[in-house]
């Protein structure tokens, strides 16, 4: 028997395009696993109503980890037009199949480090070493939505909030309301992963990025607990930002910053910021990461226009490669591909059209794979 079990869930798009990638570095390291393919994306979601099919949840029930690519999300006007006839019309709703997986298995930590590598022509800067720590589970994406809104739930926010009052000429028709739900134990826990992180990886601070001073209550209880746990690591420094103000600090001395912390959504937008200043989506990975499972994936969307042709650069797909061989405790693998993916990079012989070159996706994963 292997000695793990990983999911591929390559999804759609150029997620086949970067798995392959992946799947090819994977069998030069000799990872002793076993790996099973799992569904999931529009294709799904097109011919059955579901772009994650329960199947793929038992799947992944039975695995020590998952690695996933990319998926197509589009509107609820969209989908519900791509479905197919017979299921068109039965009120299906199309939910981006990423948030789900880690919310039904409580991947409440997302990583995304982004890392300068030298000598990629992308980089704004060099010396960038920025780890994102996005709360997954909770906030803006937690699902809690109203259109039109209910009369008894509007009663309800008026009864406990002068605030509503404002509204009540407008017909629930033509109020949409999205809920921002942090709980205090989720405040803490993913507070406390990144603190253990800089604690682990020798950063001197952590950046809580929020917007306490408008959004008082979920951006309160976040800083709030983020003092309290910043005491039990005395010499690590907790900085306070607010997400406006901190993009424009990232923009203006991104060297200054290590390891940040954020909620659901201020964490997607640090993270695309992050991802950019040091080349792009394309260098970008995440970690999804439980108590008991972790998804990796790139930070990368599907680019529906570049798909099949072997064209989009692997490298994020790698390092989301790499961060999972850090999970699976397999530090030695993990530090030996991101020296191979730094020094395919610094050499610049084989580039992606990205950076300028014109090496094929898999000609990309086969140089950092001969450099293993
Ligand atoms: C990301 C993406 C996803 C998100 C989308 C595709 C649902 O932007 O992983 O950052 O918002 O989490
Ligand atoms: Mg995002």
């Amino acid at each position: 028997m292997a000695k793990y079990r990983i999911a591929l869930m390559p999804g759609d798009g150029i997620g086949n395009d970067v798995m392959d990638a992946a799947q090819l570095v994977l069998d030069k390291l000799a990872l002793d696993a076993e790996y099973v393919h799992a569904d999931i994306g529009w294709e799904f979601w097109c011919q059955e109503g579901e772009p994650l099919p329960q199947r793929t949840l038992d799947t992944l029930k039975t695995c020590d980890c998952g690695l996933f690519a990319a998926i197509t999300s589009k509107p609820k006007e969209e989908a519900e037009a791509e479905l197919c006839p017979e299921l068109q019309g039965q009120g299906l709703i199309y939910r981006s199949p990423i948030v789900r997986l880690r919310q039904t298995f409580d991947l409440y930590t997302n990583l995304r480090p982004c890392k300068a590598f030298k000598g990629n022509p992308l980089n704004y800067r060099d010396n960038i070493d920025m780890v994102v720590f996005r709360e997954n589970t909770q906030g803006l994406y937690v699902g809690v939505e109203f259109h039109p809104l209910p009369d008894e739930v509007r009663a309800a926010l008026k009864a406990h909030n002068d605030r509503m009052g404002v509204f009540d000429n407008v017909p629930g028709e033509d109020i949409a309301v999205s809920c921002r739900i942090f709980t205090r134990a989720g405040c803490r826990r993913i507070m406390r992963a990144a603190f253990e992180y800089a604690k682990t990886f020798g950063y001197p601070t952590v950046t809580v990025v929020e917007k306490p001073n408008v959004v008082r209550e979920t951006s309160g209880m976040m800083v709030r607990e983020a003092r309290k746990i910043a005491t039990d690591y005395p010499d690590i420094e907790l900085w306070e930002t607010n997400v406006d103000a901190m993009v424009m600090w990232m923009v203006k001395n991104p060297q200054d910053y290590g390891v940040m912390v954020a909620s659901n959504m201020f964490g997607d937008i640090i993270s695309d910021l992050a991802a950019q200043l040091v080349g792009g989506l394309g260098f970008a990975a995440s970690g999804n990461i439980g108590d008991n499972l972790a998804v990796f994936e790139p930070t990368h969307g599907s680019a529906p226009k570049y798909a099949g042709q072997y064209k989009v650069n692997p490298t994020a797909m790698l390092l989301a490669t790499k961060l999972m061989l850090d999970w699976l405790g397999e530090t030695e693998m993990a530090q030996r591909l991101e020296a191979a993916i730094a020094a395919v990079i610094e050499e610049g012989k084989v580039r992606t059209y990205d950076m300028q070159g014109d090496a094929s996706t898999l000609e990309m994963a086969q140089a950092i794979a001969d450099r293993l």
